[in-house]
């Protein structure tokens, strides 16, 4: 239920805060776990904790300037020392999806930009073989190609889809996001290769390569590490 899986979300998100070190420069991701770690570093922040964060989202900058985080740019720092956030999904390996919020093209940005990445979910997100759909922000422009390399792929498309306005969902960046659902992803690097290859496609959600560290909030408040 709601109550159990904010749990899991706050545990990991608090204990990625506390592995931020003093005079470091940080990459902000998006999302409800996140939005722990955000809150939580700006308590460190609120004890003499200093740090300079890079957002990926609008959500994230508007958690972070009420966190009282100081932000910076990548223009600024192109190296950051730690990026916190959240998945959709994540395998044993550490393979990720990401994307639910549409997020996912600049998290991917901030996530190679880092010496770290810090994964923070619940465990509900764990899973043995990913089979969440694969969010994909496409130019649209290029909604039918993608589209279409999609079903070649063995996926099914979806446009996503506003839930508060008529027509289709609009990333930060101004594109559209397409969702499509593989099943079980049995191959996730080449899944992740071919997707990139399509013309049109701006991102898509598979994070291979990147991660160093997952933190496994559990719904008793523990939390897991794995790396
Ligand atoms: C944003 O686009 C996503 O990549 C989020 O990081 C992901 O959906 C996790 O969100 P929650 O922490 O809210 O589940």
């Amino acid at each position: 239920n709601a109550a159990s899986g904010n749990t899991g979300k706050q545990a990991a998100g608090e204990a990625a805060a506390w592995m931020v070190d003093d005079g470091s420069v940080i990459g902000l991701g998006t999302g409800s776990t996140t939005a722990y770690a955000i809150k939580a570093i700006g308590r460190r922040i609120d004890e003499g904790l200093d740090v300079l964060a890079v957002v990926t989202s609008y959500q994230s900058e508007m958690l972070a300037i009420e966190a009282g985080i100081p932000l910076t740019t990548l223009a600024e720092h192109p190296e950051l020392d730690i990026a916190i956030d959240g998945a959709d999904q994540v395998d044993a390996d550490l393979n990720v999806i990401k994307g639910g919020g549409a997020a996912h093209t600049r998290e991917k940005v901030v996530a190679f930009s880092s010496e770290q990445f810090v994964v923070v979910v619940d465990d509900s997100k764990m899973k043995e073989k990913l089979d969440h759909f694969v969010p994909i922000e496409v130019l649209p422009y290029a909604k039918d190609l993608v589209m279409r390399c999609v079903r070649e792929l063995g996926g099914e498309p979806q446009l996503r889809l506003a839930s508060r306005k008529d027509g289709p969902v609009i990333t930060d960046n101004g594109n559209f996001v397409i969702d499509a659902s593989f099943g079980v992803i049995e191959n996730v690097e080449a899944l992740a290769i071919s997707l990139s290859m399509c013309p049109g496609v701006v991102e898509h959600g598979i994070f291979t390569d990147v991660t160093d560290m997952v933190l496994i909030g559990n719904t008793d408040g523990s939390v897991t590490r794995l790396d």
